[in-house]
């Protein structure tokens, strides 16, 4: 398939801007209930290999430039490597995770303890007890401009206005449509949260919101098919470097056409739990430096 790149788009320098990430190991990892169409806990998960997939993850982002600090892994949570939807944190305010699910519902202790104990790290200057269902980056998109939020699964609507009021940033809502693609971070990558360059793919969406996505971000690239049943929209971008998982050719040649450096990762293991690279991947944003000193 041949990708028509704008001449505007192909020519960016493309930069990478160090991220701190947060990810926990799948030490518990596992699949013993179902909460989304990927999960079937008739199918045996090899923890070791789990293991060596998200360590490569790690090893990926830190050889990158990134920082990676890990989160405590706790027994009988064995969906918390999917470490993204544990709290979302814009500008060093943290708005925690309410899970929409019983069986994960304790991960967000776990999460908001770890906020309150090292958010001094990053100049944390809020941390939010939220009060809606949220199940933080897996439907929060957080670009320079304005954050993308996902409802129609997990996250509910009153929270997009929870975390509008805590950042006081944009919050685009955006309906998802497809069960197989319950949270943001299935349906649309950030390639450049400093550009504002995202990925997507249009059926996850509802009508009203490809017709929103197609004004907002005209030069998107957009995922076919097999790269969207191949996880590949569930990528983490720095700006120049797109960590995503392998299967995703489509996607994965349109970011080089582009610019990017694809980093593909074998996350065969973790996909049995319905997650991938970004799942597993919490971005820590601090405070904006033109905001001044945190207190
Ligand atoms: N089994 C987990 C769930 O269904 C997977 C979460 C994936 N995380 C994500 N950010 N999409 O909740």
């Amino acid at each position: 398939m041949t990708t028509t790149v704008p001449t505007h788009v192909q020519q960016q320098p493309r930069r990478v801007r160090p991220r701190h990430y947060l990810m926990c190991p799948p030490t518990w990892f596992d699949v013993t209930y179902a909460i989304n169409p990927w999960m079937d806990p008739r199918l045996p998960v090899d923890r070791e290999r789990a293991y060596a997939q998200w360590s490569a993850l790690v090893a990926a982002y830190r050889a990158a430039g990134h920082r990676v600090d890990l989160l405590d892994p706790v027994p009988g949570l064995p969906d918390m490597v999917f470490a993204a939807n544990g709290a979302t944190v814009v500008d060093g305010r943290t708005l925690g995770a309410r899970f929409a699910t019983s069986q994960r519902a304790a991960e967000a202790v776990a999460h908001r303890a770890w906020h309150a104990r090292f958010g001094v790290l990053y100049g944390g200057r809020a941390l939010a007890d939220p009060v809606a269902v949220n199940e933080a980056e897996g439907d929060f998109a957080v670009l320079s401009s304005v954050v993308l939020a996902g409802y129609g699964f997990r996250t509910n609507l009153a929270a997009h206005a929870e975390l509008a009021a805590l950042t006081g940033r944009e919050v685009l809502s955006l309906e998802l449509v497809d069960p197989r693609f319950y949270h943001l971070d299935v349906a649309l990558a950030v390639l450049d949260s400093d550009t504002d360059q995202v990925a997507y793919y249009p059926p996850a969406f509802s009508a009203r919101s490809q017709a929103v996505l197609a004004d907002r971000f005209p030069d998107a690239v957009l995922a076919d098919d097999a790269d969207a049943y191949a996880f590949g929209l569930n990528a983490v971008g720095d700006g120049r470097n797109v960590f995503l998982p392998v299967g995703a050719g489509h996607l994965r040649d349109a970011l080089e056409a582009r610019g990017y450096v694809c980093v593909e990762i074998d996350t065969s293991e973790l996909l049995l739990g319905g997650g991938s690279v970004k799942c597993c991947t919490q971005e820590i944003r601090p405070a904006r430096s033109e905001e001044g000193d945190p207190r």
